[in-house]
């Protein structure tokens, strides 16, 4: 069996070491231009000549949770494409929009910077009541998340393509779907976390229209991907007041460009993409165990992270 490894920005090195540890059946390889033909590939944003080289592969193995940059290459019909599903990431994305929360909730922020100016000083407590958090993306990440804030004792609505049954993660979740509840579910929230895959339906979700929705005083937290926000109305919405402020971990381009307003905005938190690593040993894990699966011939259709390609995510 020969596995092809070509992931623009990533160290080719420790990948092929730890995939051939994982698969020592098969020919591990670095893909360059004419080189032979693969079974499989492990990628991030391939160039498009390696998809046109590569016609015949079982499936593609993206080393992210996102597969928006894939998507956007010409793929053969029929080509699979798999996502890393979970992979040591719905825990850090748990902890990261956990912190977010609680440091706005708690008004931490504030606190921080009275410490660093010499001023001991306290704010009367919030009501954790007032500061319903909704989740748009109740997927792998989403109820990963949900299920973290609740144990905060946050109220927690959710908003996904598909409704949701009231059990599991979900049990104790307000549960909204599709566009025709989208209205509901954002008046309902007052903290917004977006963990939706990015896609035609849901680019420039986070505009103007449904930002103002949101309760008064309302916060975003953006850990999906830049696309799916409008930084204009995000701004405007700032300096008007309606927005008390933001968590930004994406965006539209990367690094985010010397200059951007967003660099010195008061009431911004920014990150730099980093609030779900990809973690090379759970990945390579994930992904070895699903070749051999699809090897020992278990249809791809059942396997976990399998992309529907109509859909985009
Ligand atoms: P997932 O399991 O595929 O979940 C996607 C969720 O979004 C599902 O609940 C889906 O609804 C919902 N959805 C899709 N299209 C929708 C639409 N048009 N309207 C309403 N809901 C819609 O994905 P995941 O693994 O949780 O990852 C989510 C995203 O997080 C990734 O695509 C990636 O962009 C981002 N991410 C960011 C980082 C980072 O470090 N910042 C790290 C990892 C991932 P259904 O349940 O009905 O299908
Ligand atoms: C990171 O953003 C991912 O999609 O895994």
């Amino acid at each position: 069996m020969r596995i092809t490894f070509c992931c623009t920005g990533t160290a080719p090195e420790p990948w092929l070491l730890g995939l051939r540890a994982a698969l020592p059946e098969a020919e591990v390889t670095l893909w360059a231009p004419g080189a032979p033909p693969a079974d499989h590939a492990v990628v991030w944003a391939p160039p498009q000549q390696f998809i046109d080289e590569q016609p015949g592969l079982k499936a593609l193995f993206n080393i992210g949770a996102g597969v928006d940059a894939l998507l956007r290459l010409r793929l053969p019909p029929g080509m699979h494409v798999v996502r890393l599903d979970d992979a040591g990431m719905s825990v850090q994305m748990a902890e990261y929009v956990c912190q977010a929360v609680i440091r706005h909730f708690r008004e931490f922020d504030l606190a921080e910077a009275d410490m660093v100016a010499g001023k001991w000083a306290f704010r009367k407590p919030r009501l954790r009541a007032d500061f319903a958090v909704g989740i748009m993306g109740l997927g792998v990440l989403g109820s990963r998340v949900a299920q973290a804030l609740q144990a905060f004792e946050f109220p927690v609505n959710g908003w996904s393509r598909s409704a949701k049954p009231a059990a599991g993660a979900l049990a104790q979740v307000r549960c909204f779907a599709g566009d025709a509840q989208l209205p509901d579910f954002l008046a309902a929230s007052r903290v917004l976390v977006n963990l939706l895959p990015l896609t035609v339906q849901t680019e420039n979700i986070l505009n103007h229209a449904t930002l103002s929705q949101l309760q008064p005083g309302g916060y975003v937290i953006n850990v999906a991907r830049g696309a799916h926000l409008v930084d204009a109305d995000l701004l405007a919405l700032l300096d008007s007041g309606h927005l008390a402020g933001a968590t930004l971990d994406v965006f539209r381009t990367e690094p985010l460009p010397a200059g951007h307003p967003f660099w010195h905005h008061p009431k911004l938190t920014l990150t730099p993409h980093t609030s779900a690593r990809t973690l090379r040993d759970d990945s390579v894990a994930q992904i070895a165990r699903k070749i051999r699966a699809l090897a020992a011939g278990q249809p791809i259709g059942n396997m976990p992270g399998v992309v529907d390609t109509s859909l985009g995510y």
